[in-house]
C-alpha cells in the first residue's frame, strides 16, 4: 500500500489533480521451469508483493503524457494520432509505447491520458519489472477505454510489445504471471495451450528472494543464442518445439546430436518433467520432493544450459547446506546474474538470511539484497482513490 500511496502523491504533485484510477501490476518470481516457456513447455512462477504502480487520469484529447518517477522523473509525451515511434533516448518509454502500438495494431480505439509510473520491483534483477510495466499499461488502457480484454489477453499483448517493439524474444511466462497471479498460489502454465494450473502454496513456508547484485551482462544475446540452440534441438527430431520430443527419443538419439545442442535440449526436456512433478509436490507440500526438484533444476541450469554465474552458484550452495530437505533453492529467471529463489519452512527464514549475510559478501565482494514475499494476486485496478 505504501508504494501505491507514494505514486499517488507524486501524481498529485506533478499533474495538480487526483488520478481517476490506479493500476497495480506485480513482478514475478519463477519457482521452477526455466527457459521452458518458449519451448512450449511448463513453468511454475508466482506474482510477488513488489509491483509497478500506474496512476491514471483521462484527457479529452489524444495525447499520452507519461511521468516516470523511478527513471529520474523523466517525462515522455506523444499523440495517439501519430504512428508510435521507438524512443531512442528514453528506453523505459518503449515498454509503454510498445503496448500502445500493439493495441493500435489490433484496431482498438484509444483515448489520451496523463499517467505517472513508479514501483518497487527491483530493476534489472530478473524479477520482471519490465513485464509488470507492460501488463500495467495494457490494464490501464483496458480500464480507460473499456476494451473488455481478459487477463490472458493483457499478457499476450504485453509479450507481443516486448517481442515486436522492444525487440526481446522473450516467452509468455513473465507477463502471464503478472497478469494472472493468485494470492497464496503458484501459477502452473502450459505455455502451449496457456492453460493455467493454480497450485496452492502452504503458508507453513516462505518465499525468500536474494538478488546476487551481479551485473547482468550479455543477457539478450545469450538468451537469443539459447533460443536458437533449442530450435536446432527440436529440428533434429523433426519437430518445431522441444515440447514435442520425448525423453525416450532424446536418450535414444542424443549421441548423434551436436553435443552443445544436446546439452541444451536435455535441460529443457528434464526441466519440463521436473516442473510437472513440482506442481504435484507443491499441492501436497512435499518438501523433500520440492527440495530435490529445485536442486535438480539448478544443477541443470549450471551444467547443461550454462546460464548461472559463480556468485549465484555459491549463494545456492550455502543456502542448500543450511535448509537440507526442508526447503528448495535455485537460480530464478533468465540467468547470467540476477536472483535466486528459496522456498523454505517459515522457521528457516532467519537461518537463510543469516548465512547469506555472513558469507556472501566475504566470498564475492558484492552485497546482496533480500526480498521476502508471498504469492500475490495479478494485476488489479483500484477505483476507490479516496481509500488510498
Ligand atoms: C526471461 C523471459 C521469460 C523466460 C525466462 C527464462 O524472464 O522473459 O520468457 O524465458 O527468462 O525462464
Amino acid at each position: 500500500m505504501d508504494i501505491i500511496k507514494k505514486v499517488k502523491t507524486k501524481f498529485l504533485n506533478h499533474y495538480s489533480k487526483s488520478p481517476a484510477f490506479i493500476v497495480n501490476a506485480p513482478g514475478r518470481v519463477n519457482l521452477i521451469g526455466e527457459h521452458t516457456d518458449y519451448n512450449d513447455g511448463f513453468v511454475l512462477p508466482c506474482a510477488i508483493d513488489f509491483s509497478t504502480v500506474i496512476c491514471v487520469s483521462p484527457r479529452t484529447d489524444l495525447v499520452v503524457n507519461v511521468f516516470a518517477i523511478d527513471c529520474n522523473e523523466e517525462v515522455d509525451s506523444f499523440d495517439l494520432n501519430d504512428s508510435i515511434a521507438f524512443n531512442d533516448t528514453q528506453f523505459w518509454s518503449n515498454y509503454v509505447r510498445g503496448v500502445i502500438d500493439e493495441l493500435k495494431k489490433r484496431g482498438f480505439t484509444l483515448a489520451g491520458c496523463d499517467i505517472a509510473i513508479g514501483g518497487n520491483v527491483p530493476q534489472g534483477a530478473g524479477l520482471s519489472s519490465s513485464a509488470s510495466l507492460e501488463v500495467g499499461i495494457a490494464a490501464t488502457f483496458n480500464q480507460l477505454c473499456d476494451l473488455g480484454l481478459s487477463t490472458v489477453e493483457l499478457a499476450q499483448i504485453s509479450q507481443a510489445a516486448e517481442n515486436n517493439f522492444v525487440g526481446c524474444a522473450c516467452g509468455i511466462m513473465d507477463q502471464l504471471a503478472s497478469a494472472c497471479g493468485k494470492n497464496d498460489q503458484a501459477l502452473g502454465i502450459d505455455c502451449r495451450s496457456l492453460e493455467l494450473i493454480h497450485t496452492p502454496i502452504s503458508d507453513d513456508n516462505t518465499i525468500v528472494i536474494i538478488n546476487s547484485n551481479v551485473k547482468r551482462g550479455l543477457v539478450d544475446s545469450e538468451y537469443n543464442t539459447r533460443r536458437q540452440q533449442c530450435e536446432s534441438g527440436a529440428e533434429f527430431f523433426g519437430k518445431t518445439k522441444l515440447r514435442d520430443v520425448t525423453i525416450a527419443d532424446f536418450e535414444a538419439q542424443k549421441s548423434a546430436m551436436d553435443p552443445l545442442v544436446a546439452k541444451r535440449a536435455e535441460h529443457i526436456l528434464y526441466e519440463n518433467q521436473r516442473t510437472l512433478d513440482a506442481m504435484e509436490a507443491f499441492k501436497v507440500n512435499d518438501m523433500p520432493a520440492i527440495s530435490r526438484l529445485m536442486a535438480g533444476s539448478h544443477a541443470s541450469m549450471r551444467d547443461l544450459f550454462e546460464i548461472t554465474t559463480p556468485e549465484i552458484d555459491y549463494l545456492v550452495q550455502i543456502i542448500a547446506d543450511v535448509i537440507g530437505d526442508r526447503g528448495g533453492v535455485r537460480m530464478t529467471g533468465g540467468g547470467f546474474g540476477g536472483c535466486i529463489v528459496a522456498f523454505v519452512a517459515n522457521d528457516l527464514v532467519d537461518t537463510v538470511v543469516d548465512i547469506v549475510a555472513e558469507k556472501y559478501e566475504k566470498q564475492t565482494g558484492i552485497k546482496e539484497s533480500i526480498f521476502i514475499t508471498t504469492a500475490a494476486d495479478g494485476v488489479s485496478v483500484i477505483t476507490d482513490i479516496e481509500a488510498i
